[in-house]
């Protein structure tokens, strides 16, 4: 996510815009800029890294006088992070500046438009169309070319704006990125969260969608799509500074979590077009495609636990054999890699490093490596053959949820691309499969509606000593990882087992009253798995059971049951693992724990 502050009034902006972003670092970036106008021209300055680069460049700011100005940190989707990218963007004349934060998906469109009319551009990016196309449509009135501009541009998106020839002027516009104003005593500002106002003002305004706020020094004025002028309401912000970049969360785990149906949406729909999967990362033809034999999985921790999810489905769906490996295994088992095989690693960081050594293992001994990546530029995505992002955002807390969640949707898309080019599923059996995975995102939402009860149930076990996940198949996977997210941030011992695997020595550690969370989600395996739970329950374990609606027969032996929409059993997983995240947030929550912070873990494990 991008980070948007503009200031206008009576004193110094850049000092304010360089502090707003600062206050916005939580939301990750890799690169930084701002642009001042000192009344007659734009100055704009850029950098890549830590806002402390732009800091030193601008001298605090000092080297760019003004009283009007826009900042930015650049969260790189679309181009490389670099100094040619970060925003702001100029017009041609430098008469324009603009910074951004969403994307504009019919930016190639206007760019060949604008290039036939003879406009050139010296950068990758989307923004730098918006800004061009502002300069197409200026005649001399900024609210004429701006809402042209609107009415051309699709997608996402949160801009600010500078006209030289308005220097009393500040723009700003919206379109489902956020975006605010505050109202202070020495000016207006805008922004895209309310940490980075905080310090100046709590009066704001939030700018709906497509209206425009014009900012001058001592007036705020607001105009919809057409250039009336509208009323808005003033909001006083209530939140403390550190409650704010958490969105009012307690925590961004908590935030994340919610993130999740976007996370789901973002990674989903670009992959998906006229109704097939379209994934032109891959680098792949369909030929090369249904010719791979073999693909080898490479990760660690949760991003592993993606990775066995991909195995059941890839396995399932298109018949190719998949062999999931820990990275740290891997990269010391001299691994048998046969022509024909394709290296998947799968890395939130991109930098975790014994998933980048199984990536060099595998390039070294001659095999392609695809990676999927939630960090643009990050060394897994700058090393591998080709890169499938997770359009997760940044992900602060160190327990994954929203980036697991766009991981395992990276699985489901590769193996129904897999299962499509090998004949293995037909149009129809695909266009039901892509029904199932866009209803996700609100099945997910409406999952996350039980937390009140979860964290009802999480409150009796934050004194349990030893809490078991079990689960066949697809379940195995999400056990997996529904017991890493209760231990890492509990700290309760936990272990997930495939159920036909308890009566081999693991069942005699139930006790009575031992917490066995029983996952009942695949239709074929439900049976053995309800078993499985007379078997435990026989021992004097307490089984909450993770199941489909629908399964209500699974009471007369589970003590607590969380039932979940019904989906494509392949896709179990991405609403199964959502009342496990809330659990064992909750239980960390209940013992007193920062579940963002929890002890001996770092984000990214980027040493062996
Ligand atoms: C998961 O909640 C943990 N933070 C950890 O297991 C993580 O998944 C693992 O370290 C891999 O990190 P990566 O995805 O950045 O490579």
């Amino acid at each position: 996510m991008c980070g948007i502050v503009g200031y206008i009034g009576s004193q110094q902006a850049a000092g304010i815009i360089l502090d707003g972003l600062a206050r916005l670092e939580y939301r990750g970036y890799d690169s930084a800029g701002m642009a001042i106008c000192d009344g007659e021209k734009i100055r704009i300055s850029k950098s890549v890294g830590r806002l402390k680069v732009l800091e030193e460049l601008t001298h605090n700011g000092e080297t760019m006088p003004g009283c009007c100005g826009i900042g930015h940190t650049r969260w790189a989707t679309h181009g490389e992070p670099n100094t040619t990218n970060a925003h702001p963007h100029y017009n041609t004349d430098e008469t324009i500046a603009i910074v951004h934060n969403g994307i504009i998906e019919n930016y190639l469109a206007l760019k060949e438009m604008l290039t036939k009319k003879g406009y050139q551009f010296q950068t990758d990016t989307d923004t730098e169309v918006v800004a061009q196309l502002l300069d197409y449509y200026y005649d001399g009135d900024p609210m004429m070319a701006i809402t042209r501009m609107l009415h051309r541009v699709q997608g996402s998106y949160a801009l600010g704006i500078l006209f030289a020839q308005h220097p009393d002027r500040l723009f700003a516009v919206r379109k489902n990125s956020p975006l605010i104003v505050g109202k202070s005593p020495n000016g207006y500002l805008i922004a895209s969260d309310v940490p980075a106002i905080l310090k100046y003002t709590r009066n704001v305004f939030y700018v709906d969608n497509q209206e425009i706020a014009v900012l001058k020094q001592d007036q705020l004025n607001f105009y919809n799509i057409d250039g009336d002028e509208i009323e808005k309401e003033e909001v006083t912000i209530e939140w403390d500074a550190n409650a704010a970049e958490k969105g009012g969360y307690e925590h961004f785990m908590l935030k994340e979590m919610y993130e999740q149906p976007k996370t789901v949406t973002d990674t989903l729909l670009p992959r998906i077009k006229d109704g097939d999967i379209v994934i032109d990362e891959l680098n792949m033809t369909d030929d090369e495609l249904a010719a791979v034999k073999k693909i080898h999985i490479v990760a660690c921790g949760s991003a592993y636990h993606a990775g066995v999810t991909g195995k059941y489905v890839i396995e399932g769906m298109a018949r190719v054999p998949v062999e999931v490996d820990l990275a740290s295994e891997f990269r010391y088992r001299n691994p048998i890699l046969e022509e024909g095989a394709m290296v998947v690693v799968i890395s939130q960081s991109g930098e975790t490093a014994d998933t980048l050594a199984a990536l060099r293992e595998s390039k070294e001994r001659g095999f392609k490596v695809l990676a999927v990546v939630n960090v643009v530029g990050s060394s897994i995505a700058r090393e591998a053959d080709s890169v499938l992002y997770t359009w997760a955002g940044p992900e602060i807390a160190v327990a994954t949820t929203k980036a697991y969640s766009a991981q395992l949707i990276a699985m489901y898309l590769l193996a129904m691309k897999l299962a499509k080019v090998r004949g293995k599923i037909d149009d129809v059996e695909l266009s039901a499969m892509i029904e199932d995975l866009k209803c996700i995102p609100s099945q997910i939402e409406m999952l996350l509606g039980n937390e009140k009860r979860i964290q009802r149930f999480a409150n009796r076990y934050v004194g349990a000593k030893d809490i078991f996940f079990i689960g066949r198949g697809i379940d195995y996977s999400i056990a997996l990882e529904g017991s890493l997210k209760l231990k890492e941030i509990s700290y309760v011992h936990s272990e997930a087992y495939a159920a036909g695997e308890l009566k081999h020595g693991t069942i005699s550690l139930i006790e009575e009253g031992t917490l066995v969370t029983a996952i009942a989600t695949q239709p074929e395996l439900y049976p053995k798995t309800v078993s499985n739970i007379v078997q435990v329950k026989a021992r004097g374990a307490f089984v909450l059971a993770v199941t489909t609606e629908g399964n209500d027969d699974i009471e007369k032996n589970a003590d607590y049951v969380i039932y979940i929409p019904q989906t494509n059993p392949y896709f179990m997983n991405s609403l199964a693992i959502i009342p496990l995240q809330m659990f064992g947030y909750y239980v960390s929550v209940g013992k007193g724990f920062d579940a963002d912070h929890p002890r001996n873990l770092a984000k990214s494990v980027t040493v062996e």
